[in-house]
């Protein structure tokens, strides 16, 4: 059986790092409400001059040093991002001149902060179907980009970052022993539009716009579906939640974080936060997570790891695999 296995990771964050009580000088917030409705303390925000694609490269040459390979190793390039630079060519495509890529292929996948996750699947397609020995997969973000600065109930909420994973083609024998991806679960609703959008676009405002969020409903959708769809990646390979030894969740709030490890009945000590630090970056969150937990020596080779994601969309999945 042919497997799409983790051989690198890396992320990277850009240098200014905002701190709650600096909304406090513009909005009527407060450090303590932030902290206690969302677990965010702090955030990194992209310098003027810093794109999508500048942090995607500077995530995909720490992946690259993690894995010991170079740029002639990759076979293409897979980019999570709703925050492209231009709305084309792909990040992806600008990712791979920067790294001085000439050959293989590069496209980005958008469906918001699940994105990660449905990159990573397609990612496990083309590698099976024998499409690609090594893909570089991407999760990049410049939300402070579509911040309504004025609005506390989201500006609050969201930061700037980058993460990226190599994965490499591997036999393994079939079971849920075999290191690599193991399984996906991928989904969407596009009826609940208005709980999440940007309201602006190429075809319909001609400007980029700004987000908006239905932050409560959002909420209570949130934590039952990331839930189903966590259980549901692990039942299609008869595993269950007491299998996983890591949660590695998108990060949006920690309260949807810990309510969903309670419902998988998982404690807290089998996840691995950043909300903390790194605020919701979107599509770019899981693989930082990842690239944490591998930093800080809690995520090792042979461990179970379930990352699940819900945004925009809405689009909803999980993906398990072993590290
Ligand atoms: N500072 C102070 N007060 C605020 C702020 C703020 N920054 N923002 C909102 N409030 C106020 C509201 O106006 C409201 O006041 P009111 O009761 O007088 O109307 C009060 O706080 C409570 O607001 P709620 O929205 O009910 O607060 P809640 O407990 O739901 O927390 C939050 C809000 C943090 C947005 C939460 O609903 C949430 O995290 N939702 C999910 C959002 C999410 O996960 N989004 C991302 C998923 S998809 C993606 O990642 C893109």
């Amino acid at each position: 059986t042919l497997r799409a296995v983790v051989e690198g990771v890396g992320h990277y964050l850009p240098d200014r790092i905002v701190p709650n009580s600096e909304f406090e000088k513009s909005l009527d917030t407060s450090d303590e409400w932030i902290r206690t409705r969302s677990g965010i303390e702090r955030r990194h925000f992209a310098a003027e001059d810093q794109t999508t694609s500048d942090l995607a490269v500077r995530a995909a040459r720490a992946a690259l040093e993690n894995a010991g390979l170079s740029v002639e190793d990759i076979d293409g390039i897979i980019v999570a991002t709703s925050t492209p630079d231009l709305t084309f060519p792909s990040v992806a495509t600008m990712v791979q001149r920067d790294l001085g890529m000439t050959r293989g292929f590069g496209f980005d996948v958008q469906a918001v902060c699940a994105g990660f996750v449905y990159a990573l699947t397609n990612a496990h397609a083309l590698i099976v179907a024998g499409q690609a020995r090594r893909l570089l997969v991407i999760g990049a973000e410049t939300f402070s980009r579509i911040m309504d600065w004025t609005d506390r109930s989201t500006c609050v909420l969201f930061g700037d970052g980058a993460g990226a994973l190599i994965l490499g083609a591997q036999e393994g024998n079939g079971s849920t022993e075999d290191r690599g991806v193991l399984s996906a679960d991928l989904n969407s609703d596009g009826r609940y539009r208005e709980m999440l959008y940007v309201d602006g676009g190429v075809s319909s405002t001609g400007t980029a716009g700004k987000l908006r969020m239905q932050g409560n409903p959002l909420f209570r959708q949130a934590v039952e579906k990331l839930t189903s769809t966590a259980d549901a990646a692990l039942d299609k390979i008869g595993l269950q939640g007491s299998d996983v030894d890591w949660i590695v969740p998108h990060q949006a709030n920690i309260r949807i974080i810990q309510g969903t490890a309670r419902k998988m009945g998982l404690s807290m000590d089998k996840v691995i936060v950043t909300v903390q630090d790194h605020g919701n970056t979107s599509a770019a969150s899981i693989p930082l997570a990842l690239s944490v937990g591998v930093e800080q020596g809690r995520i090792r080779q042979g461990d179970l790891v379930l990352s699940e994601a819900i945004g925009g969309g809405l689009a909803w999945g999980a993906v398990v695999l072993r590290w």
